[in-house]
């Protein structure tokens, strides 16, 4: 299980993924298919409901393709049992959610120092580690305080540090700068880019912004659960601006009188 795998870091395969209510089906992702090598860094874009955040649980190992196969460091994820899995989530992956997801009655330097208790490192180095990436993110200061004492962007930060902090191969950022200012925006996707320049940390980042999009090396674009394009991200950006800029002129087109 702790063998070093394949060199390809994720493989989806004709994932698929339908919520279901009952027996009522919502089908949301139609077959990705997806390859990522290490060192790769990745903007997912796509419209609301799209399915992005589906996809990202799916990359993540919190929930299941109903169909297709998903490969982790070349591990078949559903193919792990429950222990093998927390391991392989613990050495390989970093979670900046959505919604922080920050414990509540847990201080600031002990939500960041989570990941490194899951993977057993000793409670005072823990602390030690967990206080030098606060340090990198700029909220030294603000280790003892609880999360919800702290601005949107300072938690956004926290969430940043924690998800850094056992230095996993495997970034996932589901916008990680959606509620920040442009100034700790650029700050963040500086970090991250100098993450996976000098160290090697592949990443991959939902994101709305076409601004932060481009700090990426690569582009997925999802429509309706389908892969739009998957390619290099200044392509990808051009062709983004063009379908936007048609979809502009055919409304304007549409609600000029006849
Ligand atoms: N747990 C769930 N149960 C049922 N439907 C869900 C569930 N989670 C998401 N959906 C539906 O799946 C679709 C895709 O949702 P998802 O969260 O992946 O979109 P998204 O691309 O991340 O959107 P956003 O940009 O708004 O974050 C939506 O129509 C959503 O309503
Ligand atoms: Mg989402």
């Amino acid at each position: 299980m702790t063998t070093p795998s394949s060199n390809t870091l994720v493989k989806l395969t004709g994932v698929r993924k339908s919520y279901f209510s009952g027996k009522v089906e919502t089908p949301v992702l139609h077959g990705i298919d997806f390859t990522m090598q290490p060192g790769d860094f990745v903007a997912i874009m796509g419209q609301s409901g799209s399915g992005k955040s589906t996809l990202m649980n799916i990359l993540g190992c919190l929930d299941t393709p109903t169909s297709g196969e998903h490969q982790l460091d070349g591990h078949t994820v559903n193919k792990l049992s429950r222990a093998e899995l927390a391991g392989l989530r613990n050495r390989t992956l970093g979670f900046v959610f959505q919604s922080f997801n920050l414990l509540k009655r847990m201080s600031v330097l002990d939500n960041v120092a989570l990941p490194l208790l899951y993977a057993n490192v000793p409670r005072a180095k823990a602390r030690e580690r967990a206080r030098a990436q606060l340090a990198k993110v700029g909220l030294t200061d603000y280790a003892n305080r609880q999360p919800n004492q702290l601005s949107g962007g300072q938690q956004q930060r926290v969430a940043i540090a924690r998800a850094l902090v056992a230095d996993p191969p495997l970034i996932l950022a589901d916008e990680p700068t959606g509620n920040l200012d442009t100034r700790t925006s650029t700050d963040i996707m500086n970090a991250l880019t100098e993450l996976n320049r000098d160290r090697g940390q592949s990443i991959i980042l939902v994101t709305h912004e076409p601004d932060i999009a481009a700090y990426a090396k690569r582009l997925v674009r999802l429509k309706d659960g389908l892969v739009l394009y998957d390619g290099p991200v200044r392509e990808g950006l051009a062709q983004l601006q063009r379908d936007t800029q048609d979809n502009a002129a055919q409304e304007t087109a549409q609600g000029a009188p006849a």
